[in-house]
């Protein structure tokens, strides 16, 4: 049985956590908390470099926003320093906000162009990108998922987590068995959403993976950090597991780590076994 109060901050911690005091139906999940951001995304740069290594055809899926910023740069660093070939794998997109446009610079579409694909030199061919200007927004999640079960199904998804524990667009209250599909945002989506672009921009509806996607995925990687994101950990990691909280998945997952600093993890009180 774990001790009480083990966590720690200071150093780097690897824990494996064994959410043994909610639901003993919960395999276990591996959570790491990293120093600073540049840990974080190191360590999540890391397992994508690795993969490729080892399955150089692998279906990768990686979340925009701020939080998965420099993993997507320390990817195409590491890629270039240990001469890592990412032609043969293939990428798709985790979300994207409905109606705007890929060349907007506030687009899912555009981050990743920006910080993976061009800097790895990721052609067209190996990419799936949801088209959220399409007037067929069901004809679009239904062309992803086919994708994604042609390629038999996802090797590794990087996903980040709103304040509000949304993964993707799955806002709280989603089903946890939904593939892809079209979602009226959140409030706080709309307005937190806001930081990506350079004026005002009405954000009403989101089209995204599922979270049966996410529970699919061979692993599945949960990147967070600042004290922003203290909150939303707090009860992702030590709350109930509901579709309330839609990042709490992750513990139901039987591969699944997720990767924090110190700040986001500041607010961990529970228990947790340290390897
Ligand atoms: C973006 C996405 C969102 C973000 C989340 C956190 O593709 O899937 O769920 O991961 O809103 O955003 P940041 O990283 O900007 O805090």
């Amino acid at each position: 049985m774990p001790s009480k109060n083990r966590l720690q901050t200071g150093s780097r911690i690897i824990c494996a956590f064994n959410s043994y005091f909610h639901l003993s139906s919960i395999s276990q999940m591996k959570l790491t908390i990293e120093k600073d951001y540049d840990g974080m995304s190191l360590r999540a740069a890391r397992q994508v470099i690795d993969l490729v290594k080892s399955n150089p055809d692998a279906l990768i899926c990686i979340a925009a926003g701020d939080t998965p910023k420099l993993t997507c740069e320390l990817i195409a660093n590491l890629a270039k320093k240990e001469n890592v070939a990412f032609n043969k794998c293939y990428f798709v997109s985790l979300d994207e906000w409905v109606g705007i446009p890929p060349e907007n610079e506030g687009s899912c579409q555009y981050f990743l162009r920006t910080w993976l694909f061009k800097p790895l030199k990721i052609s067209d061919d190996q990419v799936h990108l949801f088209n959220a200007m399409s007037k067929d927004l069901e004809k679009e999640c239904a062309g992803m998922d086919k994708i994604i079960r042609e390629k038999g199904g996802i090797d590794l998804i990087i996903v980040g987590v709103g304040r509000n524990g949304h993964i993707g667009f799955n806002e709280p209250g989603i089903r946890f068995e939904e593939y892809s599909h079209v979602v009226d945002l959140d409030e706080t989506t709309q307005s937190v959403g806001q930081k990506y672009f350079r004026e005002e921009t009405k954000l009403t509806q989101g089209i995204t993976l599922g979270l049966q996607h996410l529970m699919e995925a061979k692993k599945a990687i949960l990147i967070a950090n600042g004290i922003k994101k203290a909150d939303v950990m707090k009860e992702t990691i030590e709350g109930e597991i509901h579709t309330g909280m839609p990042a709490s998945i992750m513990r139901k997952h039987t591969n699944a780590e997720i990767i924090i600093d110190e700040e986001a993890a500041s607010k961990l009180t529970s228990a947790h076994e340290i390897q």
